[in-house]
């Protein structure tokens, strides 16, 4: 549960608003960190921290792109395939990616769940592709030794959130 998980981030969050109810696109993304995506248990869970409806969590999940209410990997790889990326290489660079997460050439998610790998439009980072934003952080002149090395990190962080231990910063 992301109140006894995540208090003070909850609080931190609620201090910035004058209404509980202001704070509940800040808890979205924090449930979708914490579960991956947003299911129905996290909606509800939102709602209740922000004394609304459940119904509102959910138009508001609805409505905006990054908010996912279909399961993703924990961490959500958007790989920028526009034209001016695919022009610096991002097109080989996703289906690199993709190999080298054993997904298919669209993309997927991991067999252990740790991954989601998507094509997306443009980012707004076009002279730093090929690009990606990881969980909603951007990454930038990417190529794969790059990315070997980020995907280790991200395994070594969520082997370590698994077993309660702070991340390395
Ligand atoms: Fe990739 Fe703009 S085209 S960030």
């Amino acid at each position: 549960m992301l109140a006894e998980k995540y208090p003070e981030r909850i609080a931190k969050i609620f201090s910035k608003y004058q209404d509980k109810r202001s704070g509940i696109m800040d808890l979205l993304y924090l449930a979708q960190e914490e579960y991956g995506w947003l299911d129905e248990n996290a909606l509800r869970e939102v709602a209740a921290l922000c004394d609304v409806d459940p119904t509102q969590a959910h138009s508001i999940a609805g409505f905006y792109t990054m908010y996912s209410e279909k399961p993703k990997g924990k961490y959500w790889l958007q790989v920028c395939t526009d034209l001016p990326c695919a022009l610096r290489g991002a097109d080989d660079f996703y289906a690199q990616l993709c190999d080298y997460l054993s997904l298919g050439d669209h993309g997927g998610t991991t067999e252990d769940g740790l991954f989601t790998v998507e094509p997306v439009m443009c980012l707004a980072a076009c002279d730093h592709g090929p690009m990606l934003q990881c969980n909603f952080h951007y990454h930038e002149n990417l190529d794969m030794e790059k990315m070997k090395a980020l995907i280790e990190q991200l395994r070594t962080e969520a082997a370590q959130s698994e077993a309660g231990e702070p991340a390395a910063s």
